[in-house]
């Protein structure tokens, strides 16, 4: 029998998984910006900012941010709906959604927009046909099931809606694919202990991106649950992914 101490936890043999991620969030919320701007090099913005454009939102219009963690995604996106528009920021760790309130204060008109709530993506507690668009940042790997994640995706969204998911991937050719190896081996770790204090959060990082399903993958379960022009996006090198899909119009 394995013996894990309260510092070493793991999703599949100690608890299941949302309760594990959910401890894993609370525990590093107030240090997890910090380690996302220095373990991306910069690059997690740019990638939002691209994954709030593929939205092509309007003024008025309902957004969810779903696993919306610090909120980055939700301040990105309260930009492009101005004067109008409203944006709900979704997550399971109330910690994480706490700071993320503090966020938003601090921003010119994000607090006046945005509305939190705590829920599970697999379940949300909101009503069916209810935003106009919706966007997912790094959260793919972390939802306990993601085929009822994408359902409730595609039931809460009205026709013609869109989504933009952003999730890390493995890049393909052979030097990047390496770099990036010693990256999430060697250096995720050890930014992690820096910024935050803790190890096991980012040995957990490491694990779930090297087991992420590949992007074909993700696809076919978008278009399972219903959404149609899918795609996939790599993008810087295919460190990281973008996926898009639509709500169909006529889904009857
Ligand atoms: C890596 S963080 C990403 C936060 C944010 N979207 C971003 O772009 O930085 C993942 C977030 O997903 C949340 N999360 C994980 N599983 C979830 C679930 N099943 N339902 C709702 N939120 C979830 C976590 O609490 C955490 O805040």
């Amino acid at each position: 029998m394995t013996t894990r101490t309260a510092s070493s936890p793991s999703p599949r043999t100690v608890e299941p998984k949302g309760r594990f991620i959910r401890r894993l969030f609370d525990t590093i919320s107030p240090r997890y910006d910090r380690f996302n701007r220095v373990s991306s090099l910069g690059l997690d913005q740019p990638w939002r900012r691209r994954t709030i454009a593929g939205l092509k939102l309007l003024p008025g219009m309902r957004v969810l941010d779903l696993a919306s963690g610090s909120g980055d995604l939700s301040v990105a996106a309260t930009r492009e709906l101005l004067p109008l528009g409203q944006v709900v920021a979704c997550d399971l760790s109330y910690p994480m959604l706490r700071f993320a309130r503090k966020k938003f204060d601090r921003h010119p008109f994000a607090g006046w927009h945005i509305t939190l709530a705590q829920g599970k993506a697999e379940e949300l507690p909101f009503r069916s046909g209810s935003f106009h668009a919706a966007a997912i940042g790094f959260a793919l790997r972390n939802v306990s099931d993601l085929d009822a994640t994408f359902r409730e995706l595609y039931r809460v969204l009205k026709p013609g809606g869109r989504i933009g998911l952003l999730e890390f991937g493995r890049p393909n050719s052979l030097l990047f694919k390496l770099g990036h190896r010693i990256w999430l081996t060697l250096a995720i770790p050890l930014i992690g202990v820096l910024t935050t204090g803790k190890l096991w959060p980012f040995l957990y990082l490491r694990r779930s991106i090297l087991q992420f399903l590949e992007p074909e993958q993700v696809l076919r379960r978008l278009e399972a649950a219903g959404f149609r022009q899918i795609k996939a996006e790599p993008m810087t090198g295919g460190t990281a992914y973008l996926y898009q899909a639509a709500h169909p119009v006529n889904s009857n």
